[in-house]
């Protein structure tokens, strides 16, 4: 694998090289952007070498071990640590998956690790989701629902009915597939992107909920849905299999066939 380096015109700066614990003999070096937005400099790429024989086998495992032995400056989101709940999204070697189900071992040399791509960095390896969980609240993901529940019981669905959501509820709102995708990085103040569209698609076909129409109409749009072009980044990307471009057909076909 060649050597990484930065791109001439680039204003990511080279930073700290941290070195081996000495003694270690199965180590492997981490690549990591860093940008801090109190000090006044541009952002850097910092480079940690770690003993392996020490470490468990997920990136998040170094990140954790570099944040806690080596650099507690180092900063990025982190929760389950088991691919449930989304929050440590980021770019490993050139793909948006999660650090915490993503193998070390995958990377044939030095470990590359960005922040998401095309979405501003509150620190370090932390994207501001501010605008991705008001474009999700804008497609008002709940059951909304006038008809009153059966007094005895939940709302029931049919085997088949059920069925419809699975591929939609497992999507742990991660947002890999809408920073993989070029309409969205161009158009991420009015377009929705894939995430969000996913997210939209589970609440249309949800036999429960009441309010598919006005849902169908609050997606008519050029801009909130229409800039998909199936360029299908998304799907490839998503670390939980899912297949948001396939969502986002389906959106467009229910738009279709309720004008004939
Ligand atoms: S569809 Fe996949 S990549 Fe996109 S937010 Fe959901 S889990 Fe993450
Ligand atoms: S830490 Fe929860 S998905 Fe990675």
């Amino acid at each position: 694998m060649a050597e990484f380096s930065l791109p001439k015109n680039s204003k990511v700066g080279t930073g700290t090289s941290w070195p081996a614990p000495q003694g270690a003999s199965n180590t492997k070096t981490f690549k990591i952007y860093r940008w801090n937005p109190d000090d006044g400099e541009n952002p850097k790429v910092d480079t940690y070498t770690i003993d392996m024989d020490d470490c468990g086998p997920m990136v998040l495992d170094a990140l954790i071990k570099i944040k806690n032995e080596v650099d507690q400056t180092l900063t990025f989101r982190r929760s389950c640590r088991e691919g449930i709940c989304g929050s440590c999204a980021m770019n490993i070697d050139g793909t948006n998956t999660l650090a915490c189900t993503k193998y070390i071992d995958d990377a044939k040399g030095d470990v590359k690790i960005y922040p998401l791509p095309h979405m501003s960095v509150v620190k370090d390896l932390v994207p501001d989701l501010n605008n991705a969980y008001a474009q999700l609240a804008s497609v008002q993901p709940w059951m909304k629902s006038e008809s009153p529940p059966p007094p005895d019981r939940e709302r029931l669905q049919s085997p088949d009915e059920r069925k419809k959501l699975d591929g939609l509820y497992e999507c742990i709102l991660c947002f890999s597939c809408a920073t993989s995708c070029p309409s969205y990085w161009w158009n991420s103040e009015r377009y929705l992107g894939p995430a969000i569209l996913l997210q939209a698609y589970r609440w249309i076909v949800d036999s429960r909920d009441e309010h598919t129409g006005e849902r169908l109409d609050d997606l008519e749009d050029p801009f909130r849905l229409f800039r998909c072009h199936t360029i299908m980044n998304c799907s490839k990307t998503c670390p939980k299999g899912l297949n948001p471009a396939q969502a986002i057909a389906e959106i467009k076909k229910l738009l279709v066939e309720r004008q004939v």
